[in-house]
């Protein structure tokens, strides 16, 4: 098998908007989108079919059947299609007996699902926690489906979505897991984007390459056009804001919303190369917070990365509903005020120049918004 995943993968997957309404249509029109609006371009390429895929019952065999009216020409057929696009196939399944839409699951059947995926041209699975006989470990259970997903003949990219239980993230990359869901359910609305990003700081060290800490599907665009997870939208800056907190925390980017459909400004976002640099970052090294102390009360956040090329990501980030002062002081990043060095900064979401800074800097940041700057390192 061939290392998979060592930066964040990229994508889509069809359950924010479309939950149970999928069909071969959606993933074409979708694929093409890709290509029409630069997602593919951008590093986007798993498109991911989520729960709802199969008929209820498995065949007489005990095989997976794809749902004959939402996929008339099969999963291979569908396969195909995509990697003829230079695009790749994401499936869905779950530790449980049933999956959480109550389709099958693969519990005791983990080896000739995998074995099935393969022949269908899978490239990666999701692998969901509902109905999970309880006598059961987790862990175990994503052990097993690793092991077969490894052995099956196919480069396949291992999703474990547990929810953040049984303190995965320190196990998981020991499963042979490629990332893992680290919170419950994400839903469009800022509450939801702001409480997951709050619950992950502190984990940050847990992910590094081949094995990703997975925030959950991104909701930028969806303007409250979810199946499920509709929670009232976002407005483009908090959708900015959480891109861009997604892209700092290195975790998969999955895109949510209707590609198809979606607006200039979610696309822009999407597909902010300068950003997604940073998530990509061959490194894959974690941000670390400075000036952490008021996290829980207004005020802003500051996360800093160290990136491969010696440059660092400074991103400063306020999650609250009142414009607010934010600061970066570079003695706290490390360098001395008598070094002789400043930073260099380029504003990413601005995409200009802002020159040379010593020491640090000051700022007023409106509410639910972020300064995300590339610092590089001279002499001053
Ligand atoms: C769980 C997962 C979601 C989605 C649904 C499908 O809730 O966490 O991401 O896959 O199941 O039923």
């Amino acid at each position: 098998m061939m290392p998979l995943a060592k930066t964040p993968p990229m994508g889509w997957n069809s359950w924010n908007t479309f939950g149970w309404n999928i069909s071969e249509g959606l993933i074409k029109e979708t694929a093409q989108a890709f290509e029409d609006r630069g997602l593919k371009a951008a590093g986007y390429e798993y498109l991911v079919l989520d729960d709802c895929w199969s008929l209820r019952q498995r065949n007489a065999d005990g095989k997976l059947v794809a749902d004959p009216e939402k996929f008339p020409n099969g999963m291979k057929a569908l396969s195909d299609c995509l990697h003829g696009r230079e695009l790749k196939f994401g499936l869905y399944s779950c530790a449980g007996v049933l999956t959480c839409a109550e389709y099958p699951g693969s519990f005791e059947h983990e080896f000739a699902d995998a074995q099935t995926f393969a022949e269908w041209g899978v490239d990666f699975l999701k692998y969901d926690y509902c109905n999970r006989p309880l006598n059961h470990d987790g862990k175990i259970l994503y052990r097993r489906m690793a092991m077969a997903l490894r052995n099956c003949g196919r480069d396949i990219l291992f999703s474990a979505c547990n929810w953040g239980h049984h303190e995965v993230e320190k196990w998981i990359r020991s499963s042979g897991a490629h990332m893992w869901r680290s919170t419950g359910d994400i839903v469009d609305n800022w509450e939801s984007v702001k409480s997951i990003a709050k619950s992950q700081i502190g984990k940050e060290c847990h992910g590094a390459p081949y094995c990703h800490n997975d925030m959950d599907m991104l909701v930028v665009g969806m303007r409250d056009n979810g199946t499920f997870v509709g929670g009232g939208g976002c407005t483009d800056e908090q959708y900015r804001t959480h891109f861009s907190l997604w892209c700092m925390m290195n975790s998969p980017l999955m895109i949510g919303c209707d590609v198809r459909n979606m607006s200039d400004e979610a696309q822009a976002i999407l597909t902010n190369a300068e950003l997604i640099a940073l998530n990509q970052d061959p490194e894959g090294r974690q941000p670390y917070v400075t000036r952490h102390w008021d996290w829980d009360d207004a005020g802003a956040h500051t996360f800093v990365k160290p990136l491969h090329d010696g440059s660092y990501a400074i991103g400063l980030f306020n999650l609250d509903d009142m414009s607010t002062k934010a600061s970066v002081q570079f003695w706290d990043m490390g360098l001395p005020v008598a070094s002789g060095y400043g930073f260099k900064l380029r504003d990413l979401w601005a995409r200009e120049e802002v020159g040379v800074v010593k020491e640090g800097m000051n700022m007023q940041i409106d509410a639910y918004s972020c300064k995300v700057y590339r610092a590089e390192l001279v002499k001053v």
